[in-house]
């Protein structure tokens, strides 16, 4: 999505990032390795500072060995020129404390100033991005303690000569309509709505961004894009990977939680919006949040109707989930959305673990244009339409071999006038020629710029729990019946099948 951040001159202020949960794997595997790339690629600013803040004790030199390591396993770039990684880590400190003990957290003020001081950044003026990599349970102790410490810094608006504090949230922000207000309630009593960046890391990759693009740039298009043309849209998010060791967290969230909750009603909700006035955060995240308001909530007794769940048969000898485990590890949905644009038109989404392929794609199928006059005769002199007549698709593809595709019915060569589906495509790796950035990439830089276009605002995630909260408790309550096993290379139960061929309608062959 071509953020106020397309503007050309993004020069990024001097700032110290404070990572909570610093010894956690999302830490090694994703946000080191893509604070490395944006140093690499002359996107940090002078003056950059990396403060890992975490319960186990280490010295800066095993955090700083610890994170090399990560990125030499994990980061698109690998760090081959020990100069230039050294001088990367030569910024990284670590504090050890424990995220309930208030000294710890005058120790990091005090840190903090200091490495200010060192930057030549005089007091008030520092700039601090937290970032909270925890487990969720303790996002409200380390809110209270940075507010009680006086790290919550002013909000831009009481303050326009200070430095800036801005904070990150991981998901999961909440797990269900009640948790997530009362964690948003908790947050803006410490922190302004405005210093808060909700992430998903969904909206960091180029391809999501790309939906908005494509469909608003493009004249073509854009004409299409409603309940005249489109028939139905699908939404497939597909991993091959079972919970690969979170079966301890997985267990508790299961697909809806983990999946559909945030990165598929994402999706859905750039699909959906009407463009916005600019691209501004809040130009855009206004017509994201009225896209899913206008989505038709499914109530509680619905569920059998519109949701299938299913579980990998694996799934309970998995570690970390109990012997008798209902959770989900496969959803199926349908969704319908009460606006002019979209009245009529199904939303189906899939998503599940241990699928036959990893796939993430958005598929707009447009309807069928009235097609007697390619009605053939068989050999046997039976009338009828060409058994491959497809209706038309554009399939907007998010990983991997990121692209988009357009099905459309040409007359293949010979006698006969009849229509054979074809495919126009378009590859990013091929025509763009450059590697795209990691999703986390870009999105630690935009919170370090200051640019909340991709992040969840408020009101945002709590329309998204608002919808699928009825569906949990519609399942607790036993309106659906529980999730039907599948096997793992499979694409997941015989009663998604179901749910979509109700509307005489199938789940697109991959
Ligand atoms: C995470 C989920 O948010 O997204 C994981 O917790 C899932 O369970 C992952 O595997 C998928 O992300 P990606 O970028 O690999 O599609």
């Amino acid at each position: 999505m071509p953020t106020s951040s397309s503007a050309p001159n993004r020069t990024a202020e001097p700032c110290t990032v404070v990572i909570f949960g610093a010894s956690g794997d999302l830490t090694k595997r994703k946000l080191v390795p893509a604070l490395y790339n944006l140093y690499r690629d002359g996107l940090l600013p002078q003056g950059f500072s990396l403060v890992g803040f975490a319960r186990r004790h280490k010295s800066n030199e095993q955090f700083r060995e610890e994170m090399h390591e990560g990125a030499i396993a994990h980061s698109r770039a690998k760090p081959t020129d020990n100069d230039e990684w050294d001088a990367f880590a030569s910024n990284i400190h670590y504090h050890t404390a424990d995220f309930d003990n208030p000294e710890g957290y005058a120790g990091l003020h005090d840190l903090l100033g200091q490495i200010d001081e060192s930057h030549g950044v005089p007091k008030g003026k520092g700039n601090r991005l937290f970032y909270l990599a925890t487990p969720p349970d303790a996002y409200t102790r380390i809110i209270t303690q940075l507010g009680a410490v006086g790290l919550n810094g002013p909000p831009p608006s009481q303050c326009a000569d200070c430095g800036w504090t801005r904070i990150i949230i991981e998901k999961p922000f909440g797990r269900d309509l009640d948790s997530a207000h009362e964690l948003n309630v908790h947050l803006l009593n410490v922190f302004d709505e405005s210093q808060v960046y909700r992430i998903d890391h969904y909206l960091g990759k180029e391809t999501v961004q790309n939906i908005l693009t494509f469909r608003l740039g493009n004249s073509i298009f854009e004409p299409l894009w409603n309940r005249r043309y489109v028939d139905h849209v699908q939404i497939l998010v597909a991993e091959n990977i079972g919970v690969e060791g979170r079966g301890n967290y997985y267990d508790t969230a299961g697909a809806i939680r983990d999946m559909i909750q945030n990165h598929m009603l994402q999706l859905l909700a750039l699909v959906a919006m009407e463009p916005p006035a600019s691209f501004t955060a809040n130009a855009v995240r206004n017509e994201k949040v009225k896209a899913l308001q206008s989505v038709r909530p499914i109530r509680a007794d619905e569920v059998g109707r519109y949701t299938v769940r299913g579980q990998y048969t694996d799934y309970r000898n998995e570690s970390g989930v109990p012997a008798g485990s209902t959770t989900e590890t496969y959803v199926a949905l349908k969704l319908m959305i009460d606006n002019w644009r979209w009245s009529g038109v199904p939303f189906y989404l899939r998503t599940g673990k241990a699928l036959p392929q990893r796939l993430t794609e958005v598929a707009i199928q447009f309807r069928q244009p009235p097609l007697m006059i390619f009605s053939h005769q068989d050999h046997e002199g039976h009338v009828g339409l060409a058994d491959e007549m497809e209706p038309n698709v554009l399939i907007l593809r998010i990983q991997p071999n990121e692209g988009i595709s357009l099905r459309i019915g040409l007359k293949p060569p010979g006698s006969e006038m009849r229509l054979q589906p074809v495919d126009l495509g378009f590859h990013y790796g091929t025509s763009f020629g450059a590697e795209a950035p990691e999703a986390y990439e870009r999105l630690l830089l935009d919170a370090i710029l200051g640019d909340a276009t991709l992040f969840i605002r408020r009101d945002e995630v709590e329309a998204a729990w608002s919808l699928v909260t009825p569906i949990m408790e519609g399942w607790t309550a036993g309106y659906a019946p529980k999730p039907s096993p599948y096997w793992p290379g499979s694409w997941g139960p015989d009663a998604a099948d179901t749910l979509i061929a109700q509307d005489q309608r199938m789940w697109r062959t991959i």
